[in-house]
């Protein structure tokens, strides 16, 4: 049984109304949405469908012109902006699909940057950020400038960014959608490990069917309201995990997840991926 508490998103007939040549578009057209601490889901949909809008509303980066938002139990309306800074700077970390690295900066300073922002002390910030990077398999590459890297290793370091401050919640908005499909795949692997390894909230936009379809659950967006919201089983959930990590050819240091699943492996059954979704116990 979910309590409250163990909710870190909780979205209430969101809506969002741009004006355009003096019209009114309704962009969000009333999005409930529940997510608890710890889910790992993706929002997939056309494009337009309003996933962008969604995602910008929830981390706090744009208003709703009506409903409610609260995020780890706290209510969002009627905050200034000062104070949604501040929430956003202790709950969130962003991944864009253009990572916005600085050029100037090797990659642990770029991991670094939000701690040295806030004047955190340096030698902490170091060992964190050199850690993080070690995470997403980039140890080798801490004094590598963002132009000495490949786009899958800078996307990568974005992502390492992203966790710099351990956020409670990632957002991250098509974070393989400048990669190849290796790339993609390697990123992939690295939500998946990270969601386990450090309970990060993950909420992924995607138009990657690749990435949709590992995730435990997907939001489909159609014309700016939820179209679905498929849950798939923990177990099979798992197979697909430990599929794709054999699948993906892993770069230089990385290794297959340590974890052991919490339930055992489903036997090639009835189970088996494909008839996998369905709503969660
Ligand atoms: N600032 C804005 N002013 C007016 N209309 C906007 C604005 N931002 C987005 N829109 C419109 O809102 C709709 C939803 O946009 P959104 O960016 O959320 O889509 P999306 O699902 O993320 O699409 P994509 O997959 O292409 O990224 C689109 O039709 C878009 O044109
Ligand atoms: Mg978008």
């Amino acid at each position: 049984m979910t309590t409250d508490s163990e909710l870190i998103v909780e979205v209430n007939d969101l809506r969002k109304t741009y004006t355009q040549d003096g019209k009114d578009l309704e962009v969000l057209k009333g999005v409930t949405l529940r997510i608890e601490k710890g889910e790992m889901l993706s929002i997939v949909g056309k494009s337009g469908a309003g996933k962008s809008t969604l995602l910008h509303l929830i981390g706090t980066l744009d208003r709703p012109s009506s409903g409610r938002l609260r995020l780890s139990g706290r209510n969002t309306e009627g905050m200034t902006g000062g104070e949604l800074a501040l929430l956003r700077n202790e709950l969130i970390g962003f991944v864009f699909q253009f990572h916005h690295l600085l050029p100037e900066f090797t990659a642990i300073e770029n991991v670094m940057m939000p701690g040295i922002i806030r004047g955190l002390p340096r030698a902490a910030l170091e060992a964190s950020a050199k850690e993080l990077l070690d995470r997403v398999n980039l140890g080798h590459r801490a004094t590598h400038r963002p132009s000495e890297m490949s786009g899958g290793e800078q996307q990568r370091v974005a992502l390492a960014r992203a966790l710099s401050m351990r956020p409670k919640l990632l957002l991250a908005d098509e974070p393989t959608g400048n990669l190849d499909t290796e790339n993609s795949a390697h990123m992939n692997e690295l939500f998946s490990k990270l969601n386990r390894e450090l309970g990060t909230t993950m909420v992924i936009v995607t138009h990657n069917e690749r990435l949709a379809e590992q995730m435990p659950r997907v939001i489909t967006m159609k014309d700016g309201q939820i179209e679905k919201d498929e849950r798939k089983r923990a177990s099979v959930y798992r197979e697909d995990i430990d599929r794709i990590a054999r699948d993906a050819a892993l770069p230089e240091g990385d290794e297959a997840p340590k974890d052991e699943p919490s339930e055992p492996a489903v036997t090639a059954s009835g189970e088996a991926a494909g008839e996998g979704r369905e709503d969660a116990p």
